[in-house]
C-alpha cells in the first residue's frame, strides 16, 4: 500500500480536520507530496505542521490552500493557481464537509441550503475544476460520503440527502472518468469521533443518535487506514467497520426492510423510555 502513495501528489479538501487530517497524516507517512485544503487558514497552518512530523523525507512537501469548495467561480479561479504553486494530483479524497441533524420542521431553507452547497456542489465544484489536471495518469479520486448515504437516518433530511446524492453523484462519474483512466471510490463511513460530529450532537434528535449507535463508532484514524488501504486497491465502495458493513448488508439484501424495522423499533423504545 505505501509504494502506491510514494511520490504522488494528494489533495485533500478538509484536510485539516477529523477524518482529512488524519488521511493526510497517513499519505505523508507513505511518502507522498500532500496538499490540504479547506477555509480557516490558522487551522490549516497548524495541521501541515501536524502533517509534517509524519514525512517521510525532506524532499515531501506538505503545503495547504485556503478555498470554500461551495463557490463554483472561485473554485476555478484557484485551482490553476494552486495547481501551479504545488502540483498537479494523482489522488484526489473529497473530504471537505459538514453536518446537521435535527427535525425536518426545524431545519429552514438556509440550513439544508448550506449543507447541500458543502456536501453537494463542494464535490461537484472541486472534482470538475482539478479534472483537467488529473486525466491519463492513473489518478484517483476519493469521495466522502456516509453511511447515512446508503441508509436513512432519524434527524438526517438535510444530511442526509446530500450524503444520498453524493453516492449518486460517484455512481455517475465512474464510468465517466473511466475513459480518462481515472478510477473513483465511495466512502460510506458510521459515527467517526472528530469535531463535526460532536457540533452535530448540539441539535440532533435522541432517536436518531439511538439509531446511529447501532452501525457503530469508529475512530478518524481507523477509517483513514480503512480508506487508503481501499482507495490502493481501487475499490469502488468502501464502509469502514464491521459493523457499518453488516449494517448495509443487510440493508440492501432486504430491500430496505431490516434497517426500517430495527430503526422503527429503536425509536419505539426510546420513546417508551422517555416516557417512564
Ligand atoms: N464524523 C462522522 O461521524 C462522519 C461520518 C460519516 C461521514 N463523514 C464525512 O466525512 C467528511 C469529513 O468529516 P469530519 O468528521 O472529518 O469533519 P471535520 O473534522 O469537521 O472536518 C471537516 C473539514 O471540512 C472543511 N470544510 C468544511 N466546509 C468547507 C468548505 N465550505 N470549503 C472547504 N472546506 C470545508 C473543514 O475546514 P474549514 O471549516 O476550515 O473549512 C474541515 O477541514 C465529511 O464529508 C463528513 O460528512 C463524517
Amino acid at each position: 500500500m505505501k509504494k502506491f502513495y510514494h511520490g504522488k501528489t494528494v489533495y485533500i479538501t478538509g484536510g485539516s480536520s477529523g477524518i482529512g487530517l488524519e488521511c493526510a497524516k497517513l499519505c505523508a507517512s507513505f511518502g507522498a507530496h500532500v496538499v490540504i485544503i479547506a477555509r480557516d487558514q490558522n487551522k490549516l497552518e497548524s495541521a501541515c505542521k501536524e502533517i509534517s512530523r509524519f514525512r517521510k523525507n525532506d524532499a515531501q512537501r506538505i503545503s495547504w490552500a485556503s478555498l470554500d469548495v461551495t463557490g463554483a467561480a472561485e473554485v476555478e479561479r484557484n485551482i490553476p493557481l494552486i495547481v501551479g504553486k504545488h502540483g498537479s494530483p494523482e489522488i484526489l479524497i473529497a473530504c471537505a464537509g459538514e453536518s446537521y441533524s435535527d427535525y425536518f420542521e426545524n431545519i429552514g431553507f438556509e440550513k439544508f441550503d448550506a449543507i447541500m452547497k458543502v456536501n453537494v456542489y463542494g464535490l461537484r465544484n472541486i472534482i470538475f475544476a482539478l479534472l483537467p489536471y488529473m486525466k491519463n495518469k492513473s489518478s484517483h479520486i476519493s469521495i466522502v460520503s456516509s453511511l447515512a448515504g446508503l441508509v436513512g437516518v432519524f434527524g438526517y433530511t438535510a444530511y442526509g440527502t446530500s450524503k444520498f446524492a453524493a453516492v449518486g453523484f460517484a455512481e455517475c462519474l465512474r464510468p465517466e472518468l473511466k475513459r480518462y483512466g481515472i478510477t473513483i471510490s465511495v466512502v460510506c463511513p458510521p459515527e467517526v469521533d472528530t469535531p463535526l460530529l460532536r457540533k452535530e450532537l448540539v441539535s440532533a434528535p435522541r432517536e436518531g443518535q439511538a439509531v446511529k449507535k447501532f452501525a457503530g463508532f469508529l475512530t478518524p484514524q481507523f477509517v483513514a487506514k480503512v480508506m487508503l488501504k481501499k482507495i490502493a486497491q481501487k475499490s469502488f465502495l468502501i464502509i469502514p467497520g464491521f459493523r457499518a458493513k453488516m449494517t448495509y448488508f443487510f440493508h440492501r439484501h432486504s430491500n430496505g426492510r431490516i434497517s426500517r424495522i430495527v430503526s422503527d423499533l429503536i425509536i419505539k423504545i426510546r420513546a417508551k423510555n422517555s416516557k417512564l
